[in-house]
């Protein structure tokens, strides 16, 4: 009788233990809170009395670093009209705690010691207002990438320890590739030799952006990187965004691994269109230097996404007739993916024209339209968003899914066939073919730059008064004459 009544107490103790652990099953993106205090940033920051420095006093002692620093994307990173136009909507949408989340990368500084209060960039401080600078690179302690939700890097999965306290006050302690030498840091710094920032880690914590509740990787170039042909081969992040365009090119096509004098401060990548405002604002504030080496870097941007690719084209006859166009894309020295990152937004696509020899157009595809649209049957290579209803969504809240995600890898490529009308009246076709670029498209860009906040005026910063057509690159152009018979 009693072992009866044993085994019924434990039974019923088995029931409500097993609901108990219903109750807290874990989530498949688990977090901690207490570890995470930035949450949706994953940073950490090391708190002392040892405060971020801003640039331009790194500038004293390292001008060659601050001036190829200066103008770049990391630079901009906070006053980007775009961001502060997509946080501003962020924010008005989903509320103020995602802030936390874009300026975890955008402006790290600013975030932690809790400056930036939101969107807006009037009121603050140099280290808050230029965003990915010397002292949050030169201060990443370490780095959480395995511990994160996702179990990868993502969100700012980073420490940042830009000193430590001492007995007589706090000491800064910068991290760089070298064995720190004799007075290193001239008095100001104490040096660490970090082998993290000779490492992709480095830059993965802020190079793959999730949804910030869903863990989706919305910007995955990190992950692209891994597991292309660059990481097998030791090609890193920073052999080709810290060198100059021609050791990239010797990089991308041979795995040369530039010497340490090679490594710049650039970090020019594909976005022409911010240091082209950026120029812009510089010129209207009468800075013709500034605006100089921004039109500099602009046509840097211009050039890397122009020695990104290649195109082939073949034509397929059937019958001895000519029926279709073979094109071949290839990525041919993007370490990633081709387009990478916000690939929901930008947009890679062909254009394709066939005339006959009366300059007739027999084909054509991917021409923008009057609107500044490109056609239904464009072929374009990017991914299509999608919310958790499954409609097609644009906003990185919204978005925890690609419903068609079609980049191209790093070295690999994709076929595109396009049917030509049966029985050609001609002798030969004229085909201009075009992988063409452009940052988004007209009406998402035109959406972002009207929801940028107040304090940022279009027309007194960068001198628009309406939004102009976007800049588009051509990436690669190929013209042949086809006999439409053989
Ligand atoms: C994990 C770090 C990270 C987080 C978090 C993050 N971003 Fe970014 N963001 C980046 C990086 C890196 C790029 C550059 C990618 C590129 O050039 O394609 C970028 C680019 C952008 C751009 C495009 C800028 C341009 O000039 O084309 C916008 C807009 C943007 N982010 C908005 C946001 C908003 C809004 C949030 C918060 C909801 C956010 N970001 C959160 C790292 C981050
Ligand atoms: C996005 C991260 C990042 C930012 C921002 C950054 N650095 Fe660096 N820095 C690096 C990396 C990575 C290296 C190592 C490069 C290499 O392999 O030699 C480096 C190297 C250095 C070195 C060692 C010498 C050299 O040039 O290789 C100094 C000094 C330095 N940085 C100073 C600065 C200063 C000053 C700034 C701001 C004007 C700055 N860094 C901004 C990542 C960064
Ligand atoms: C008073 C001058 C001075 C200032 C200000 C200064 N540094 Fe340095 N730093 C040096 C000297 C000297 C070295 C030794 C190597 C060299 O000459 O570049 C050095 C070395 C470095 C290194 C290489 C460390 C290594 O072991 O690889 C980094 C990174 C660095 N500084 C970053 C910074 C950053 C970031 C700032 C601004 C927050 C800054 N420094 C401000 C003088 C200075
Ligand atoms: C603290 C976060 C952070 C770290 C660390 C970081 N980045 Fe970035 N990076 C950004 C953000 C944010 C942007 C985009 C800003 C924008 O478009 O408004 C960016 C932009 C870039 C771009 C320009 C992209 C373009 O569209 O032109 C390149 C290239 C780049 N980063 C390379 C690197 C490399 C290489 C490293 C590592 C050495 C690195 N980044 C580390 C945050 C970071
Ligand atoms: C073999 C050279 C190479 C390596 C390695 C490489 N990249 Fe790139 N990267 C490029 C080229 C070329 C482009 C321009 C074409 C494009 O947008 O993909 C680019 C573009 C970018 C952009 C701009 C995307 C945009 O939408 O404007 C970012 C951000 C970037 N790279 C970050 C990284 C990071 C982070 C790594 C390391 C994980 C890395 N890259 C490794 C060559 C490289």
């Amino acid at each position: 009788m009693r072992s009866t009544c044993h085994l019924l107490t434990i039974l019923a103790l088995l029931i409500l233990a097993s609901q108990a652990f219903g109750a807290q099953a874990p989530t498949v993106f688990d977090f901690d809170r207490e570890f995470y205090p930035y949450y949706p940033s994953l940073i950490k920051w090391n708190k002392s009395t040892a405060a971020f420095t801003p640039p331009e006093t790194c500038r004293d002692c390292h001008p060659k670093q601050y001036k190829e620093w200066s103008g770049s994307v990391h630079n901009l990173a906070f006053h980007d009209p775009i961001y502060q136009g997509e946080l501003n909507k962020a924010v008005k949408a989903v509320g103020h705690e995602i802030s936390r989340q874009c300026e975890g990368c955008h402006s790290p500084a600013g975030m932690v010691t809790g400056e930036i209060k939101g969107p807006g960039i009037s009121g603050l401080s140099p280290v808050a207002s230029s965003g990915v600078s010397c002292d949050i690179c030169h201060s990443i302690s370490g780095v959480t990438h395995w511990q994160t939700p996702a179990h990868e890097p993502e969100n700012g999965s980073m420490i940042l320890t830009p000193g430590v306290d001492g007995k007589e006050g706090p000491t800064l302690i910068k991290r760089g590739p070298f064995k720190p030498a004799d007075n290193c840091g001239g008095g100001f710094h104490d040096c660490a030799e970090s082998t993290l920032h000779l490492r992709a880690d480095l830059c993965a914590s802020c190079h793959q952006v999730f949804h910030y509740d869903r863990h989706f990787p919305l910007e995955a170039t990190y992950r692209e990187w891994k597991s292309g042909a660059y990481a097998q081969n030791q090609i890193l992040c920073q052999d080709c965004h810290m060198v100059d365009i021609q050791t990239f090119k010797k990089v991308a096509d041979s795995f040369y691994k530039p010497l340490r004098s090679e490594y710049q401060h650039s970090f020019n990548g594909a976005n022409y269109l911010l240091y082209y405002l950026a120029a812009a604002a510089a010129n209207k504030a009468g800075n013709i230097s500034e605006a100089a080496a921004l039109k500099k870097k602009y046509e840097m941007a211009v050039e890397r996404l122009k020695l990104a690719a290649d195109l082939d084209i073949a034509p397929l006859y059937r019958e001895g007739k000519l029926a279709e166009i073979k094109v071949t894309v290839k990525n041919l020295r993007a370490g990633h993916d081709l387009p990478t990152s916000l690939t929901n937004i930008r947009q890679m696509w062909l254009e394709i024209s066939a005339r006959d020899e009366k300059g007739n157009i027999v084909l054509q595809s991917g021409s923008i339209k009057a609107d500044g649209a490109l056609p239904e049957n464009t072929r374009l290579f990017n991914s299509d968003g999608m919310g958790s209803n499954f409609h097609f969504a644009v906003d990185p809240w919204v978005v925890t899914s690609f419903s068609r995600h079609d980049t191209i890898p790093p070295k690999g490529s994709r076929i595109v066939y396009y049917g030509l009308p049966y029985n050609l009246a001609t002798k030969n076709i004229a085909l201009e073919v075009k992988l063409r670029y452009r940052q988004a498209d007209q009406k998402v860009a035109e959406s972002l730059l009207s929801a940028v906040p107040k304090d940022i005026n279009l027309k007194e910063i960068y001198g628009l008064d309406t939004i102009p057509p976007l800049p588009v690159v051509d990436m690669v152009i190929k013209h042949a004459t086809l006999p439409t018979e053989l």
